[in-house]
């Protein structure tokens, strides 16, 4: 399936210099975007998966719908400050400082079996930060999966005892 050909280049998004990946063509073409989501759950059994957990904000989009196709619940990982509840944070480095994630306590029980997901592999920073969160809480990550792996900046080495699957890799 040629899903590249749905992904835009933006020259000089958000910062002159950067080439944007714009997944808005994928995700305005109902086709593509149900396919995108089989895709990224195709090696995946309903009974593999008891949570799957996306990342603020683009991981949201497909996050859910990977839930629902698998039958199992959605956990949201968040910037500071916006998840309500008790909270677990993880900070990660940028090229330039620090960032943070946050998840509720309640969000993985023990044992659960995790799918993460998220649009883009960049660093890994936040993958990496994500999977911490997890294991944190107790929850055994089966799979790390992204639309976008942007292969040159070795984010898969940054999560590497994972098994990482990406869609669409430049
Ligand atoms: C982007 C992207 C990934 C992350 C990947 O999110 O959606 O979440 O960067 O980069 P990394 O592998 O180097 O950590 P961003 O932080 O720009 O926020 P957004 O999803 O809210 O747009
Ligand atoms: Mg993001």
């Amino acid at each position: 399936m040629d899903f590249k050909s749905y992904i835009r280049d933006v020259p000089d998004f958000p910062k002159p210099g950067i080439i944007f990946k714009d997944i808005t063509p994928l995700l305005q073409s109902h086709w593509a975007l149900s396919s995108a989501a089989d895709s990224l759950i195709k090696d995946l059994k309903k009974e593999d998966i008891d949570k799957v957990v996306g990342m603020e904000s683009r991981g949201f989009i497909f996050g859910p719908m990977l839930a629902e196709r698998l039958e199992s619940g959605f956990v949201p990982i968040r910037k500071p400050g916006k998840l309500p509840y008790k909270t677990l944070s993880e900070s990660y480095n940028l090229e330039y400082g620090t960032d943070t994630m946050e998840i509720h306590v309640d969000g993985i029980t023990k044992g659960d079996r995790v799918l993460i997901h998220d649009d883009v592999l960049a660093t890994g920073g936040t993958a990496l930060a994500t999977t911490k969160l997890v294991e944190k809480l107790g929850g055994i990550i089966v799979q790390c999966n992204f639309l976008i792996e942007l292969s040159f900046l070795n984010g898969r080495e940054k999560i590497k005892p994972f098994k990482v699957k990406s869609l669409i890799t430049y």
